[in-house]
């Protein structure tokens, strides 16, 4: 279990260059010297990298990209490499957010190529898993959560200098106001990282980062980030206010 708290906000399809550069502005003062004690991560649009690489430069505060494609280049129109991500200033790539296993249909297996993808160019891939609400009602959340980490993480060794982080984000919490409770949560990580244990190690499950995401507000952070066993968290809805977002940095 880190020492050091992930705080990572993640933008989703908000904030254009411009307003980007001016959030920065705004939020940097608010954090102040937090960042040095935390990894505080800002996850914009891609379209909004390099303006926000330009504002954080020398802060302390670290870039992720919100997607990835698993090939280093080619005929894939629309589509961000890893090597451009990597460039461009990103260290870490979210990768299988529920909105984009929902609604753009990725499976668990281009979850694990990019993965792999983001690993090689240098990054760390922040993986996401989490059940639907109707699969909590059934009583499956690790049966699901299982399945998912084991097919995104399949055949991949992770070699010493290969960091990895996983967000632990029920979809039935995201973007809702219903949070999951730190208890409920803390025994789904507690389940990931015995999972991760089995394939890597007790050691490098326990420096691995489980990240909390899902309804996370300036209210509820404190009570996440002091849980033992919750790493850090994925913020949305409430990342995209630099006051709100230093708030919960401020909290870890
Ligand atoms: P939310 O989103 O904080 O708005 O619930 C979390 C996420 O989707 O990562």
């Amino acid at each position: 279990m880190s020492e050091r708290p992930v705080i990572v906000g993640n933008w989703k399809m908000h904030l254009t260059p411009a307003e980007t550069t001016a959030y920065i502005e705004r939020f940097l003062p608010l954090i102040g010297s937090a960042a040095a004690s935390r990894d505080v991560v800002l996850a914009p649009p891609s379209t909004s990298l390099h303006a926000a690489a330009a504002a954080l430069a020398g802060s302390g505060v670290q870039l992720a990209a919100q997607n990835s494609h698993w090939e280093e280049e080619g005929p894939y129109t629309g589509e961000v490499s890893p090597r451009m991500l990597e460039e461009i200033g990103c260290r870490y790539v979210i990768i299988g957010h529920s909105e984009r296993r929902g609604l753009f249909g990725e499976t668990d297996r281009r979850v694990n190529q990019k993965v792999r993808a983001v690993l090689r160019s240098g990054m760390t891939p922040i993986v996401c898993v989490g059940e639907q609400s109707s699969d909590k009602a059934a009583g499956r959340t690790r049966e699901v959560v299982d399945a998912q980490l084991t097919l995104s993480l399949a055949n991949i060794r992770l070699e010493e200098d290969e960091r990895l982080v996983v967000a632990y984000e029920p979809v039935w919490a995201i973007g809702t106001g219903q949070n999951a409770s730190p208890g409920d949560a803390v025994e789904v990580h507690n389940f990931i990282r015995n999972e991760l244990a089995a394939s890597y190690g007790r050691e490098r499950a326990d420096r691995t980062e489980i990240l909390y995401g899902g309804s996370v507000s300036a209210a509820n952070a404190a009570e996440f980030l002091s849980a033992r066993g919750i790493d850090g968290v994925l913020v949305g809805g409430a990342s995209l206010d630099p006051e709100t977002f230093s708030a919960i940095c401020r909290a870890a």
